[in-house]
């Protein structure tokens, strides 16, 4: 390659890392005991996300996480998948350098985007999420993180 690219070609979005496995349980509690009897796991983190309808916790496995996730009602989008799907695999997470950069990216792309603009999840990083119909049925979060 050499740097003489076109001004108005798209930034290149490249993803960095493997964030979190996010998975969809019913009882939080219930979920952390499970990972800690079976496989000596522990979170270091758990919070509730009043903006995305859900309380985490946020269990370290190597460089990344696998997110639990409760919802805090019936109707949040994770009550919703609960009551349609049962509990098990809802996202997967992966960290950016700027997600403007991404979105803008995904957008010139024609990627089917769910948030256009990025919103503040937990660790007060900022996310966004692409939607499961526009690549192999997967629903993907994008995370800048907060201390990056
Ligand atoms: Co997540």
């Amino acid at each position: 390659m050499t740097g003489l690219a076109p001004a108005n070609t798209l930034t290149p979005v490249k993803l960095l890392n493997l964030d979190h496995v996010a998975i969809a349980v019913h009882d939080l509690d219930a979920a952390i005991d499970g990972y800690r009897k079976r496989y000596n796991v522990e979170p270091i983190y758990r919070e509730k996300v009043e903006s995305q309808g859900v309380e985490e916790a946020m269990i370290p496995v190597g460089g990344s996480f696998i997110q639990l996730l409760e919802p805090l009602g019936g109707e949040t989008p994770v009550g919703v998948f609960l009551s349609k799907r049962g509990e098990g695999l809802h996202h997967v997470a992966y960290t950016v350098v700027s997600i403007e950069a991404a979105l803008d990216h995904l957008a010139a792309t024609g990627a089917r985007i769910i948030d256009t603009a990025p919103r503040v999840g937990g660790r007060g990083a900022r996310i966004a999420f692409v939607h499961p119909g526009d690549l192999a049925g997967t629903l993907i979060e994008l995370v800048e993180p907060a201390d990056a």
